[in-house]
């Protein structure tokens, strides 16, 4: 069935996908309902359930409308299922079928392929709002509160997202992996989360802004190419779905330009330069946290020469980013040439364009942190810092793909691991450097006032006011 533009949002679950003419559907996902809130009460933000937090919540998936923005206590959001309308007559974006009619059900030989995507991103979702649970307890400032917060819920609703499709198209197995995805936590070790920055811990401001902004990032990337799925119902959910990410790198993004934009007012402050010395964080260890961040994102995107990625791309399962600015949607012929390590030496491989599929999506997200990293050093030439930021080398700490075992500087040199293991603590985040954040970092919940680690916003949410009661602490 096509899903319609009107929205049920008096139903139990909010939805414009139809869910009432569907009662076997419907029940089945009113049985996981429970477990879900037992899941957020569990592992979602701690202690903040009976606060009211100024989040906006979709009611209509039409341009403009789906945001409606309202005191909100967390349990009581309003988790829905929402499909982009369809206007068109879908096609398969790319591949050895490009053009033809997009599945409007799973083709039965692409059944594992579609099944093992749509869980591997659905995990991620719940697995940031347990990495982040602690992080509203020293919280630079109620507006950050609320952003965090509603990046929480947020991912809560994507995971809604994938589980509505597990339990419509994937029958028994389906309901399974919906039910494992509330069973998997963060860093645990005997029942982990799929992927590796997922269980990463992300211990304080400093990492959370980092991972929404590097990690939230690669979601956009993997959501934009499952925007061009041939599976036309995978498409239009994440289409839906990148219009909330696009707000969680928001906060990411910005969030690290007023810590960059703070420290370098300390920096000018002291008469050393000392940015520690007067309570803020120092560019170093700013550094360490994009080198970390960064490659541990880098990660997600998968193998460098990877065939599974030439299988999806050839049956239509997956797209380049924004796959229309493409000329050829079926890349038979074409090369990629990447940097590889033969016999202890780096040196050039020509690939199959296919193969490296994953390479061209992790192209498209280097440019993009790129830019954002341009546009923070801009900010520190403009505030007369001499400091400058980069992002490391897409071959530096990376534990997948060509790179993984061995052993790069942030500049992309090739050393030997004594080298590198010499040099680690310089180069990424250590434990000490989260003690030092964790002792920084004290909750600052009065309307207006912002930690002084970190500059407050150029405006408020939804036209709010800066000093705007975005969480009602009483
Ligand atoms: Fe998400
Ligand atoms: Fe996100």
């Amino acid at each position: 069935m096509i899903a319609t533009t009107s929205v049920d949002l008096n139903a139990k679950i909010p939805n414009n996908v139809g869910l009432a003419d569907d009662p076997k559907l419907q029940r089945a996902l009113e049985k996981w309902l429970p477990n879900y809130l037992e899941w957020w009460h569990d592992m979602g933000p701690t202690d903040f359930e009976d606060k009211p937090v100024f989040l906006r919540t979709a009611i209509s998936v039409e341009r403009g409308g789906w945001a409606n923005y309202a005191h909100v206590r967390m349990p009581d959001y309003r988790w829905g299922i929402f499909l982009e309308p369809n206007k068109t007559d879908p096609t398969i974006k790319c591949g050895d079928d490009a053009g033809a009619p997009a599945w409007q059900d799973v083709p039965g030989e692409h059944r594992n392929a579609l099944r093992r995507i749509i869980v591997t991103q659905a995990d991620t979702e719940p697995a940031s709002v347990e990495q982040q649970r602690l992080l509203g307890h020293m919280a630079p400032s109620l507006y950050d509160l609320r952003n965090l917060f509603q990046v929480n819920v947020e991912e809560g609703r994507h995971l809604w997202a994938m589980v509505y499709l597990l339990h419509k198209y994937f029958g028994r197995d389906g309901r399974d992996e919906a039910d494992e995805l509330l069973l998997r936590r963060s860093g645990d070790e005997d029942k982990p989360r799929i992927l590796g920055a997922f269980n990463q811990p992300c211990d304080h401001w400093l990492s959370f802004f980092a991972f929404t902004m590097f990690t939230d990032r690669d979601g956009k990337y993997q959501l934009a190419a499952l925007a061009e799925s041939g599976f036309d119902p995978l498409a239009r959910t994440t289409r839906f779905m990148l219009t909330e990410e696009a707000h969680h790198l928001f906060v990411g993004e910005t969030g690290l330009g007023r810590i960059i934009q703070r420290s370098a007012e300390l920096q000018k402050i002291d008469s050393n330069g000392d940015v520690r010395a007067q309570g803020g964080i120092d560019f170093d260890l700013i550094q360490r946290t994009i080198n970390y961040w960064y490659t541990y994102s880098l990660d997600l995107f998968g193998g460098e020469i990877s065939s599974n990625a030439s299988t999806f791309f050839a049956s239509g399962l997956k797209g380049r980013f924004r796959e229309d600015n493409y000329e050829d949607h079926k890349a038979i012929e074409g090369m990629y040439r990447m940097p590889v390590v033969e016999s202890g030496k780096l040196t050039e491989q020509d690939v199959p364009m296919r193969n490296a599929m994953n390479e061209v999506l992790r192209d498209s997200y280097v440019k993009d942190c790129e830019r954002a990293l341009g546009k923070w050093n801009k900010l520190l030439e403009e505030a007369g810092s001499p400091t400058r930021l980069t992002l490391p080398s897409r071959r530096f700490h990376r534990h997948q793909g060509i790179y993984a075992g061995q052993f790069f500087t942030p500049g992309g040199e090739l050393i030997s691991e004594d080298q590198y293991r010499a040099s680690e603590d310089k180069w990424l985040l250590v434990p000490e450097d989260n003690d030092y954040l964790v002792s920084l970092m004290k909750p600052v919940y009065e309307p207006g006032k912002f930690a002084n680690w970190i500059a407050a916003p150029r405006k408020g949410i939804d036209g709010q006011p800066i000093d705007f009661e975005y969480v009602r602490m009483d």
